[in-house]
């Protein structure tokens, strides 16, 4: 039986163009996420070799997504206490999405941060965009510390980006009940995969926070369930096979897999088997993620599916890095159709477009 649901947000993607990581442009990227459902995503600042601090480099991005994004692609500023000049988050602040701030070493970001280092980059942002979302990703030790800074003493909306761990849940939702903006997302990785994969795929199945162990896996899928964790974030993060190979030789790190084509047939087929609601994974993948970044779909956006059950193969992987690290992995559902705004189009014939985000038109 074929099915229709909203099409979905990903409000968290690493495009990688422009820059060294010449896995993925914007143009490959969003063309894997319009064939796996979804009709919005929101790019992260870490571009290697090309951070997005400054309002020329957000520029560049929309007019490259200007010219070859399948989807609309919006994208978020970044700023770290090192390479902070005020002013520039004032400039960038109607251009983006959102703010992104990384609190850990990541792929782009090799320092560790208290969180009392932003408060001038988040006095900044909140002066700029009130409505706007910080996006973060968490150290290990300062998440307490960015909840007190960003959302209790700045009353700024906070994302907890790929949580994996119940106490990082813990935490966000501590923060809602004292009536704080806190969300939080987790990544498909972190619930379908495990830790014992680093000991068969090795770099393949590296990244940052790392793949943790299945009886935390299944809880992090039981607090999405519940809805105790708010969104499904891909953090679709492409790297070569040939970058993954060279960390796994030279004992290095490559952090990020990729595979957002393959999430929602992923996870519809964890509905399938009753591991998740389907109106809770709309909920996670399509309107929680609408309002966390302010954007509105419109009512006749649609993605239709059909109802085929397969064995994620090389032949099902479009992302332009060209791997996935579903492979092999049980899925459900191919796209037939996508209809942005009311258009139809057969995926990927048509670059439709379509909603009114916040203060952004895209
Ligand atoms: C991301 C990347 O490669 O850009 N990597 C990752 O392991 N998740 C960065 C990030 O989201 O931390
Ligand atoms: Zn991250
Ligand atoms: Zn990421």
């Amino acid at each position: 039986m074929a099915f229709e649901t909203p099409g979905a947000i990903d409000l968290h993607v690493h495009l990688r163009e422009p820059g060294s990581n010449t896995a993925e442009t914007i143009e490959s990227g969003t063309r894997a996420a319009l064939l796996g459902g979804f009709v919005l995503v929101a790019d992260m600042p870490n571009n290697p070799g090309a951070p997005v601090h400054s309002l020329d480099r957000l520029i560049a991005k929309h007019e490259i997504a200007e010219r070859g994004a399948w989807i609309p692609t919006a994208f978020y500023a970044g700023a770290q206490p090192e390479t902070y000049e005020p002013g520039n988050l004032t400039k960038m602040a109607a251009h983006a999405i959102g703010l992104k701030l990384y609190g850990d070493p990541t792929t782009g970001n090799d320092n560790t941060y208290e969180a009392a280092q932003f408060r001038e980059i988040v006095e900044e942002w909140h002066r700029a965009a009130p409505e706007k979302p910080i996006m973060l990703h968490p150290g290990t030790e300062n998440l307490e510390d960015f909840i007190g800074l960003v959302a209790q003493d700045t009353e700024h909306p906070l994302h907890v980006c790929h949580v994996s761990n119940a106490g990082q849940v813990a935490s966000a939702q501590a923060a809602r009940s004292r009536d704080l903006q806190v969300t939080s997302g987790v990544t498909p990785h972190h619930v379908l995969k495990t830790s014992f994969d680093v000991h068969t795929q090795g770099a393949f199945a590296e990244m940052k926070p790392p793949l943790v162990h299945q009886d935390e896996a299944e809880h992090l899928m039981s607090l999405l369930a519940a809805g105790g964790i708010d969104v499904v974030e891909t953090d679709f993060a492409p790297h070569t096979v040939a970058a993954k190979l060279e960390a796994e030789h030279a004992g290095g790190h490559c952090f990020g897999v990729p595979g957002i084509e393959h999430v929602l047939p992923l996870l519809f087929n964890q509905a399938a088997k009753g591991r998740i609601s389907i109106d809770r994974l709309i909920d996670a993948t399509s309107t929680r993620p609408a309002e966390i970044l302010g954007a509105k779909l419109s009512g006749t956006t649609k993605v239709g599916w059909d109802d085929t059950l397969y064995r994620i193969g090389d032949d099902d992987v479009e992302a332009g890095c060209g791997w996935s690290p579903y492979a092999g992995m049980l899925a459900l559902g191919k796209v037939d159709y996508v209809a942005i705004g009311g258009m139809p189009v057969r995926a990927p014939t048509g670059r439709p477009e379509i909603v009114a985000m916040r203060g952004h038109q895209i």
